[in-house]
């Protein structure tokens, strides 16, 4: 079956390995991917994906689950924001995902800012010293502003980032955040909108990462806690 497989590919001007064959032809008899070379890509990225799957402890919000989800939370922010001057401010690099499939939803004519900051150094708890990786505050002076990030965990980030803007005097401030850990606060931050609320764990995927990694995986999961420990 596998050299039957591996030979049908072949002819068919396939490059890649002859572990890969298989599944390749399989995503191609799918209709997935139009051509070998384009399924090739696919095994590979699958490969990816699930060796990602390995590390987590389970999923939490899958991407129709979590599309699903942006669909109503675009909804409300449409019309909340309807004639008013909105900028969006994306707190980078974990609001990624999340800011492109929402403001995608989102049919007004609003302006797009972004601020990087950092607090948890690498490691899987806030260190409360948020950093900002910009000198420069976005000019939302008289705008509508609503700050969109990843997840709310501690409140420090948040915390820090609506005083910052506040020192801009936008004319309004709301903040909006996929998840929401159900815990005790170091710094009480008022949510405006919250995707989904979830236990205090730690999560990665859909641009959350742990060290930089995860970002990429296409749906949010607990990490396995032994993975937070190891060095
Ligand atoms: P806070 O300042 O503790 O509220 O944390 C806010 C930031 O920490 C978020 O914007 C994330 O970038 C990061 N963070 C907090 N919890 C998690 C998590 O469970 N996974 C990945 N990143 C997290
Ligand atoms: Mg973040």
């Amino acid at each position: 079956m596998v050299r039957a497989n591996s030979l049908r590919a072949r002819q068919s001007g396939y490059s890649g390995g002859l572990e890969t064959a298989a599944p390749c032809l399989a995503l191609v008899e799918s209709a997935r991917c139009e051509s070998l070379h384009h399924a090739l890509i696919c095994a590979a990225a699958d490969g990816l994906i699930v060796w990602m799957r390995g590390d987590l402890e389970r999923v939490l919000f899958d991407e129709p689950a979590i599309h699903r989800r942006l669909d109503d939370m675009a909804a409300q922010i449409s019309n909340d924001y309807r004639e008013r001057d909105l900028t969006v401010i994306a707190v980078l690099h974990g609001s990624l995902m999340f800011v492109a499939d929402l403001l995608r939803r989102i049919p007004l004519p609003l302006k797009l800012d972004c601020l990087r900051v950092a607090s948890y150094h690498g490691e899987a708890e806030s260190s409360g010293d948020v950093v900002f990786k910009q000198i420069t505050v976005p000019d939302v002076a008289g705008r509508d502003v609503l700050i969109l990030d990843d997840v709310l965990d501690s409140g420090h980030t948040l915390a820090a980032i609506r005083e910052t803007l506040e020192t801009v005097k936008p004319h309004s401030i709301r903040v909006c955040v996929l998840l929401s850990k159900n815990k005790q606060r170091a710094r009480d931050v008022d949510i405006d909108y919250v995707g989904f609320e979830i236990a205090d764990e730690f999560v990665v995927g859909y641009g959350l990462d742990f060290k930089e990694r995860y970002r990429n995986l296409p749906y949010i999961g607990v990490l396995r806690k032994e993975l937070l420990e190891e060095d």
